[in-house]
């Protein structure tokens, strides 16, 4: 069963309306291509090796904030997708749940991880299929959200995030896809597109309007860091929040 948000009234309706077509789009249609995008398959089309690129150094950047040893410390990998991630950061000897809303990227995942794991470290990694929300999961050291919220309103992306606050011991990570003039000509150039053919739209946002949103609903935190990425195809922007 998956979990109902009714202990966070201002996410309910909307929320879950996204949340199903998120799950439905990373279940169904995009599976196959999230699993090449994620793999080390050699060819890609330009976009989608742009887009990787971008993953990468957006993935390499967050690693570098946690350090290179997470010994005794817990993370949430909150929307871990295929667990690139999450993999990363238990051989940083970390303790990993690594939670997604998609049961086949999950199964993907878990495979991965059983092939893969061979180099030595103390962590352990546990891929769940669930909603990042869901308290069950316990408090963490740190939770990271590398491009899982960017399908949310960021007025609900923050709430979201203002939940996982409360789990969360010491830092957040999370990522917006940034509102730039070329991101809007070809999000203009995008609606050309039947709807049936587009993925859900990313929501992207200004710098300005995120910290807002940060510094009127997340008391106690504060940005300790931010961190911009792009390739021709690929922007997101990382914020990294600490507690005060
Ligand atoms: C753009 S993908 C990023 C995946 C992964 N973080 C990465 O960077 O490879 C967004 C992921 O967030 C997951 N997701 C979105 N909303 C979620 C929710 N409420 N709970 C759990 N997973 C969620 C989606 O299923 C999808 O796998």
């Amino acid at each position: 069963m998956l979990w109902k948000p009714e202990r966070a009234p201002l996410l309910e309706q909307e929320y879950q309306d996204k949340r199903h077509q998120i799950a439905q789009y990373f279940d169904k249609t995009a599976v196959k291509a999230w699993d090449r995008l994620t793999s080390n398959d050699e060819n890609l089309n330009f976009i989608r090796e742009s887009v990787r690129k971008g993953r990468e150094r957006m993935q390499h950047h967050i690693l570098e904030r946690f350090g290179e040893n997470l010994s005794g410390k817990s993370v949430l990998d909150a929307g871990c997708g295929t667990g690139n991630l999450a993999m990363d950061l238990v051989t940083r000897n970390a303790n990993v749940v690594a939670v997604d809303i998609s049961p086949s990227l999950i199964k993907i995942a878990r495979e991965r991880f059983s092939r893969n794991d061979q180099c030595k470290h103390d962590g352990e990694l546990k891929f769940v299929w669930g909603d990042m929300l869901d308290p069950s999961f316990g408090d963490f050291d740190h939770i990271v959200l590398m491009d899982s919220t960017i399908h949310y309103k960021s007025a609900n992306a923050i709430a979201l995030v203002n939940e996982l606050c409360k789990r969360a011991n010491e830092s957040i990570i999370f990522t917006f896809v940034p509102l730039t003039p070329l991101l809007a000509v070809k999000f203009a150039l995008g609606k050309f597109f039947p709807k049936s053919e587009r993925a859900p739209a990313v929501e992207p946002s200004s710098e300005d309007a995120i910290c807002n949103l940060i510094s009127q609903n997340l008391n106690g935190w504060e940005i300790s860091g931010m961190k911009r990425v792009s390739t021709y195809f690929y922007a997101s922007q990382a914020v990294e929040l600490r507690r005060v």
